[in-house]
């Protein structure tokens, strides 16, 4: 087992608590491709749903499903591409069960790839949706990318997840993620179109303005108008992402996730929470080969274990399973 840094618990500082009445929404992205993404989300989704929490996983990924693969679930009937090509609007119709207790699947399956990924106000659309499933938590498994409906699920959920492992270019895409996540954000938390436009120019890193980074964006906004300067640095306080380090093979690779919360911290003036690492182990592969979570298959290995403590977590922020309001101590 890899030892711990000092540096003390990488979550202490998550605090957030659901809508009573509303399903928690979780979006696991990454950025890169293969970085372990649909391993950790149906790995956490099941450790979850082991706790006794009703749990839907989510594929948010039309151009690569595979979720169900993980989760030994067959191609469904209707699955998420139905819902965006307006052949099924209920979308409790395409929730199938998993055959581990209390977790279901949306599956992404049968996509149509000339037109995959859903408009702006199909995202809109399934996202409030996804909201009213009556369960406890829906997890979404993004792919890679930056693009606008990647995004949109990970920016509109109560917490995004940020998967990423200890390679330059995992960590290059991780940033790049976080970049485009933040202008995202912080777009649509202003109000005028001025200021929306001001946000748009700094997107470009080479803008004629010479917008360079976050901390320049807010002095143009502050110069421009007081008052979306304010919502801004608001805007930035509720901007929480969470940080997952997979793969990790070193002590020294556990310390990748206390130096990008800092990164964010010094350039976005964000305050990310590293939830946790996963080491590297053999078992992932058999796992995917068996179609069965880690957690599952071999619930005392080093991997699982990390996995069941960020799940923990997580679960601090669910309250009682059922949707009761966690009990004041
Ligand atoms: N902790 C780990 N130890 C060993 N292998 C791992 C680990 N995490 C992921 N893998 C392996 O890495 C590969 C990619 O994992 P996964 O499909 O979850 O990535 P992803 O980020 O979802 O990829 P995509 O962007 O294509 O959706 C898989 O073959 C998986 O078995
Ligand atoms: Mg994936």
């Amino acid at each position: 087992m890899i030892e711990p840094v000092r540096g003390g618990d990488p979550s202490a500082s998550m605090s957030s608590s659901p809508a009573p009445d509303a399903a928690r929404m979780i979006a696991v992205g990454g950025g890169k491709g293969g970085v372990g993404k649909t391993f950790v989300t149906v790995n956490l989704a099941t450790a979850i749903a082991r706790e006794g929490y009703d749990v839907v996983v989510v594929d948010g990924d039309l151009e690569g499903a595979n979720t169900h693969t993980c989760l030994g679930v067959p191609p469904p009937p209707l699955s998420l591409a139905d819902f965006v090509a307006n052949r099924e609007e209920e979308l409790s119709k395409l929730v199938v069960p998993t055959g581990i207790p209390n977790l279901s699947l949306v599956a992404a399956t049968h996509a149509n790839l000339a037109a995959a990924q859903p408009g702006h106000f199909q995202r809109v659309r399934l996202l409030s949706r996804l909201r009213q499933l009556p369960v406890d938590l829906v997890l979404i498994d993004l792919g890679a990318g930056t693009a606008p409906a990647v995004m949109d699920y990970f920016l509109v959920g109560d917490d995004g997840l940020l998967v990423f492992c200890p390679e330059p270019t995992s960590i290059e895409n991780a940033y790049a993620f976080l970049r485009a996540a933040f202008y995202r954000r912080m777009r649509l938390g202003m109000v005028t179109h001025s200021v929306r436009g001001l946000v748009t120019q700094a997107m470009d890193q080479r803008n004629e303005k010479g917008i360079r980074t976050p901390a320049d964006l807010l002095r143009e906004i502050e110069a421009l108008d007081p008052a979306e300067g304010g919502r801004f640095t608001e805007t930035l306080k509720c901007f929480r992402p969470r940080l997952i380090v997979n793969d990790v093979r070193t002590a020294d690779e556990i310390k990748l996730g206390f130096s990008v919360r800092s990164v964010c911290k010094s350039y976005f003036g964000l305050d990310a929470d590293y939830l946790g690492y996963v080491n590297h182990d053999q078992g992932v592969r058999q796992s995917v080969v068996s179609r069965r979570p880690l957690v599952d298959i071999n619930p005392n290995c080093d991997a699982a274990v990390y996995l069941r403590r960020i799940a923990r977590k997580l679960i601090q922020t669910l309250g009682q399973p059922g949707g009761a309001p966690e009990e004041a101590s």
